[in-house]
């Protein structure tokens, strides 16, 4: 199959970045399609480690051709950073191109992502504050500016100065605080363009050539089903569309030119952020799970929340996806942890649920039903075919297959590029 996506099936953070890097070795041209640099995709390869917030995780692959598409929301100087950060590392980043209708984060969005959520209080969403959801908002209110208008001076200038002078009277007026300088943000980010120039381009065109010349092309999902904007724990989501559905608007292609769709996941579940969890441990195993998989934010270093893995979940990604299969990671996380639990359902006023409820209220009433399964003992980071995992850790994988309906396709033993095993679909 030449075009794959690969999306977080969960709420984040499920290992994306991992397995696109894995696929990308076979792979001609990498794709982002939406998010920003609140996306930390890591990558680990011969020893060395890169986190990555607006590279596609192909960036490691010197002949894949890495796009970041239409539906991205660009910080340049974190590009740039990024950029350096790679070359500086001895990576090439000449296979990169962007897309020139890709809207731009200004330090007002930043900014305003941080007053509004300061304002929220206790109600606040837990936003990475890297302006993501205020740039999406221009976008949608139609006043947002793009990577081509970048490219074109005396516009840029033009519509930096409107726009800026609009938000400082949102910021010092709602907010009380104190408004930043149109011409300084000129400045500032006509030097990115000049670096950023080569790279830009209508990747539309690429990307449609390369399917059309049977290329391998990977979609590379930044966040997660459950903080996708429509379908996610709204409002504890982002803002833009992380399911398969987003790939398309987010790259300028049509549905029928995908082959394959697959959804990443951890062993278990994990969430930073707000919001109802129905699964959360918040006892030692919780812990155990935090310190043993490292569960702090990519991004922001935040602990994250976790809990047993939630098939109801998993099944929600695999309907609003259309899944053709999962990839399993993490499941040396769970060594050593003698019961395990699979929530199977939810319980909601004596009711057994088996849907993932639309309404937040709802979902915080829902008390998880469990399926216990015998865990298994050690270390199977070293583990390289499937025969070869601990029979009970094949049950625990069977047992989410089953539940979750969709095919198990690899499992990840570890964050290295070869601690990943490749199962048969079935
Ligand atoms: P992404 O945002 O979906 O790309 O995921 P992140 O990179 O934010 O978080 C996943 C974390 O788990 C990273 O630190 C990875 O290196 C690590 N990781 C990925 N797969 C595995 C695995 O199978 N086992 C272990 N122990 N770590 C993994
Ligand atoms: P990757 O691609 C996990 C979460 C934030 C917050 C909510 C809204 O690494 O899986 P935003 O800054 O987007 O407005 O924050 O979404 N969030 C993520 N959580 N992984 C991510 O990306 C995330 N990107 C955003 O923590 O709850
Ligand atoms: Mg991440």
């Amino acid at each position: 199959m030449a075009t794959k996506v690969v999306i977080g099936a969960q709420w984040g953070d499920e290992g994306k970045g991992k397995i696109i890097d894995i696929l990308a070795q076979q792979a001609e041209v990498v794709v982002r399609s939406q998010g920003g640099n609140n996306a930390g995709h890591t990558v680990e390869a011969d020893g060395e480690q890169y986190k990555l917030h607006l590279t596609p995780s192909g960036i490691l692959n010197p002949n894949t051709l890495c796009i970041i598409g239409n539906g991205v929301v660009i910080d340049p100087g974190v590009l740039l950073k990024e950029l350096d950060m790679l070359n500086g590392r001895g990576i090439s980043t000449d296979n990169l191109k962007i897309d020139a209708r890709a809207h731009i984060i200004f330090p007002y969005h930043r900014a305003l992502d941080e007053f509004s959520e300061k304002a929220r209080g206790k109600g606040d969403i837990g936003t990475t504050k890297k302006g993501i959801g205020p740039a999406y908002m221009d976008k949608a209110e139609r006043s947002g500016i793009r990577m081509c208008d970048l490219m074109n001076k005396a516009l840029f200038i033009e519509k930096v100065k409107a726009n800026a002078a609009f938000k400082n009277q949102i910021i010092e007026k709602i907010y009380g605080e104190t408004g930043l300088n149109a011409e300084d943000i000129a400045e500032e980010y006509l030097a990115y363009a000049e670096r950023l120039r080569k790279y830009v381009a209508d990747t539309t065109i690429l990307l449609y050539e390369a399917i059309k010349a049977g290329k391998k092309v990977l979609f590379e999902g930044a966040q997660g089903t459950l903080l996708d904007l429509d379908l996610g724990t709204y409002p504890y989501v982002t803002s833009s569309h992380p399911t398969s559905g987003g790939v398309c608007i987010g790259t300028g292609i049509g549905p029928t030119m995908i082959d394959e769709c697959i959804g990443v996941v951890k062993a278990y579940t994990t969430r930073v952020g707000k919001g109802p969890f129905p699964t959360e441990l918040l006892d030692a195993v919780g812990d155990q799970i935090r310190d043993k998989g490292n569960e702090y934010g990519t991004t922001t270093g935040r602990p994250r929340r976790c809990g047993w893995f939630d098939a109801v979940i998993v099944k929600y990604a695999v309907r609003t996806s259309g899944l053709t299969s999962i990839a399993v990671n993490k499941i040396d996380t769970l060594g050593d942890v003698p019961k395990l639990k699979i929530c199977v359902g939810y319980k909601k006023d004596g009711e057994l649920i088996t849907e993932f409820p639309p309404s937040l209220e709802e979902l915080a009433q829902c008390e998880p039903v469990y399926e216990e399964i015998d865990g298994w003992a050690g270390n199977i980071g070293g583990v390289r075919k499937y025969e070869d995992l601990p029979e009970n850790a094949k049950n625990y994988i069977r047992r989410i297959e089953e539940i979750c309906g969709v095919s198990v396709g690899m499992v990840g033993v570890g964050p290295g590029r070869d601690q990943n095993i490749t199962k048969p679909i079935k």
